[in-house]
């Protein structure tokens, strides 16, 4: 069991609240906050979907969908795709624990915190390029391409990495986009062009 309740999160997104593991700071545990609990649970079972069985839990089995995914096609990880640990157990209900992505000794700053603090440097566009060709590539289905769901990180050697931590897998009823890998390249080429143009990057 993994204690987490007197700790503060270091970061929170809508559905989840994020802590440094107490006993290995280079991983975080992802929990889902309380009120994204009661939202999962309120709602009608025929509006949960395919993934009705997983209630709060469907997040987590969109990651290891597309976790799977990426091995399957691949035959291993994608330094562009966050690191998954596992699922774990904690005093706030299942974790999932991910390798921490850091940049300058601190937890990575996602591309909207970037932004926000004056933009893009030069030196970041060619890993993001980089990154944009993958995402395209890639089997994942995307669903939220935000800029809050990357983080530019030089965990690996001091090289600079963007890496996609939250808003892939498919999202909806019909999985369309997991069957038809014509439409899915379709649908990231369209979230690219958004998120580049988002970045300035045309
Ligand atoms: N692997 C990671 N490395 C570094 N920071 C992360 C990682 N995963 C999440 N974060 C931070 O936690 C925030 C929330 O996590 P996220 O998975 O996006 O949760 P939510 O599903 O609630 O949006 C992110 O915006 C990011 O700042
Ligand atoms: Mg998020």
């Amino acid at each position: 069991m993994i204690y987490l309740k007197d700790r503060a999160p270091v970061a929170a997104g809508n559905n989840s609240e994020v802590y440094r593991h107490p006993e290995d700071e280079t991983t975080l545990v992802k929990v889902v906050k309380p009120e994204a609990i009661a939202r999962a649970n309120a709602r009608w079972d025929f509006f949960r979907g395919r993934r009705r069985r997983y209630f709060h839990l469907k997040n987590f089995m969109r990651v290891l969908e597309e976790q799977i995914a990426v091995l399957a096609a691949e035959g291993r990880a994608s330094p562009h795709l966050e690191e998954v640990i596992g699922l774990v157990e904690t005093d706030l209900g299942p974790g999932l624990m991910v390798r921490c992505e850091t940049y300058q000794g601190e937890i990575a700053p996602t591309l909207h915190k970037i932004m926000t603090d004056g933009g893009l440097k030069d030196h970041m566009r060619q890993p993001l390029e980089a990154f944009l060709a993958w995402l395209e590539a890639s089997p994942i289905v995307a669903n939220d391409t935000g800029v809050g769901n990357m983080v530019l990180s030089d965990r690996r050697d001091g090289e600079l990495r963007v890496v996609m931590i939250d808003g892939y897998g498919e999202t909806a009823a019909i999985p369309l986009k997991s069957w038809s890998r014509w439409l899915n390249r379709h649908d990231k080429r369209r979230k690219c062009d958004s998120l580049r143009r988002r970045l300035n990057l045309l």
